[in-house]
């Protein structure tokens, strides 16, 4: 089992939005039984809470469910159970490697980097901004998830 955990500040927009597309895909390719995901968030803000209703419509519009989701706060076992700890910005990034644990550090990366061929290295927080940022968002997101599973499955499976 291959276990991915995308994070970002809030877990109501970025972090849900990449793991519902992600495990869309896991799941069409007939990898459920073998990748394991989940989303969390550097801040506990919203805990407990489901997707902004932005990203929710956003992501309905492209055939993905959004509606299991409920924020949580990133653990400390978190950076032991999953292989891949998934930052959507740097400053994810920076806080994730303040909260790992040691020995853990090497599982934290930058979620943008499964996608190298892209302009941008972070998934831009589209919280503030108008609808339009959610749909740029989930582009982001659909390249970098065909390339984290593509990495997936050549180094796992
Ligand atoms: P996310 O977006 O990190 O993509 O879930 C945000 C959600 C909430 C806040 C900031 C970013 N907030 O400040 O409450």
């Amino acid at each position: 089992m291959v276990r991915v955990l995308f994070v970002c500040l809030g877990n109501i927009c970025r972090s849900p939005t990449a793991n519902g597309v992600f495990r869309a895909m896991v799941e069409q390719e007939g990898l459920g039984d073998h990748i394991e995901t989940d989303s969390a968030g550097t801040h506990a803000y919203h805990t407990g809470e489901g997707a902004d209703r932005r990203a929710f419509a956003s992501a309905r519009n492209r055939g993905v469910d959004l509606s299991p989701h409920r924020a949580r706060q990133v653990r400390e076992d978190d950076f032991h159970r999953f292989d891949y700890v998934l930052a959507m910005d740097r400053e994810n990034y920076d806080d994730l490697m303040s909260l790992s644990p040691s020995g853990t550090a090497d599982r934290v990366r930058m979620f943008l980097g499964f996608a190298p061929h892209l302009d941008h290295d972070e998934v831009p927080d589209p919280y503030y901004g108008g609808p339009d940022g959610f749909d740029r968002v989930l582009d982001m997101i659909e390249e970098a998830a065909a390339g984290l599973l593509e990495e997936i499955r050549t180094r796992h499976l």
